[in-house]
This record gives C-alpha cells, sequence and structure tokens, in this order.
C-alpha cells in the first residue's frame, strides 16, 4: 500500500527539518521553527529600515520605557536566516539600556546562532545595522523631547 498525502509531507517535512540542523544547527533550527517577535509594532519609539546589499529589506521597531528597551519586533522581506538574525537582534535588545543596545553587533549575534554559513552571514550585519538604525530614531526622539540648554 502507498502512503497516504499526509504521511508522505510529514516524511518531506522530517527531511527537510534534518537539513536544516545539519546545515545551520540546532540553535538556528529552533528559531526558524519559532521566529520569536516577528510583526510590525503600533507605535514604537523607534523605527529602521535597511535594505541590504542582497536586496532584502528589514525593519526593526524598538519601544523604549523609561531607559529600558521594553519591546521590539522586526519584518524582513528577505531569507529564512533574514527573520532568524533580526529576531536575534530584537531579542538581544529587550530589557536592555540604549548603550548596551549599541553594543549589539552582527559578530554577537552570529555568535548567539552558533555561527551561520559563510553565504547567510551578512544576514546577521543586516540585522545589527536595523536595530542600530531604529536605536538611532529612539536616540533623535528622546533628544527632541528633552528641554534645551541655553
Ligand atoms: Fe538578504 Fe539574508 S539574503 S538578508
Amino acid at each position: 500500500m502507498s502512503p497516504s498525502f499526509d504521511e508522505f509531507a510529514e516524511h518531506l517535512q522530517e527531511e527537510i527539518d534534518q537539513d536544516v540542523i545539519r546545515i545551520y544547527g540546532e540553535k538556528v533550527y529552533e528559531r526558524w521553527r519559532n521566529p520569536k517577535f516577528a510583526g510590525r509594532m503600533e507605535s514604537p519609539t523607534g523605527y529602521g529600515r535597511v535594505t541590504g546589499n542582497c536586496g532584502d529589506t528589514m525593519e526593526v521597531f524598538l519601544y523604549l520605557e523609561g531607559k529600558t528597551v521594553s519591546d521590539a519586533s522586526f519584518t524582513t522581506d528577505g531569507c529564512g536566516g533574514s527573520a532568524i538574525c533580526a529576531s536575534v537582534a530584537c531579542e538581544l535588545s529587550i530589557g536592555k539600556e540604549p548603550e548596551q543596545v549599541a553594543d549589539v553587533t552582527g559578530e554577537m549575534i552570529l555568535q548567539v546562532l552558533g555561527g551561520l554559513p559563510e553565504d547567510d552571514q551578512h544576514c546577521a550585519f543586516l540585522a545589527a545595522e536595523t536595530l542600530q538604525a531604529a536605536l538611532g530614531d529612539c536616540m533623535c526622539r528622546y533628544t527632541d523631547t528633552q528641554p534645551q540648554k541655553s
């Protein structure tokens, strides 16, 4: 008896999952299956949008409450790697002060993921650049609301 379509699809998914784990590792696989922080934010206090050399565009939204980033989210029209890296960038910023967020780099994102294949590493740098653009916007807005010294 031949397998049902559902059995075939399940088997195919298992093969894909195993390939992703083999090529990218467990940490990337987990993030790929559960891309936390995906989606637009209604009223961010900081917004960054960057198009990378690969042509993919990423957006990062930050919400600064007092001196701490209380929320972050992202969108991307790019590859799976871009979503995974943007998700890590958001995670690394939540609960942090702006000075700490300013220290988030592409290398740091790659480190959290246990590395990426060379062809995908630029996704981490695009995520870091977009996060920094959002942080810059946050800081500009913050400065604009402060009383001017005379
Ligand atoms: Fe463009 Fe991944 S290929 S961000």
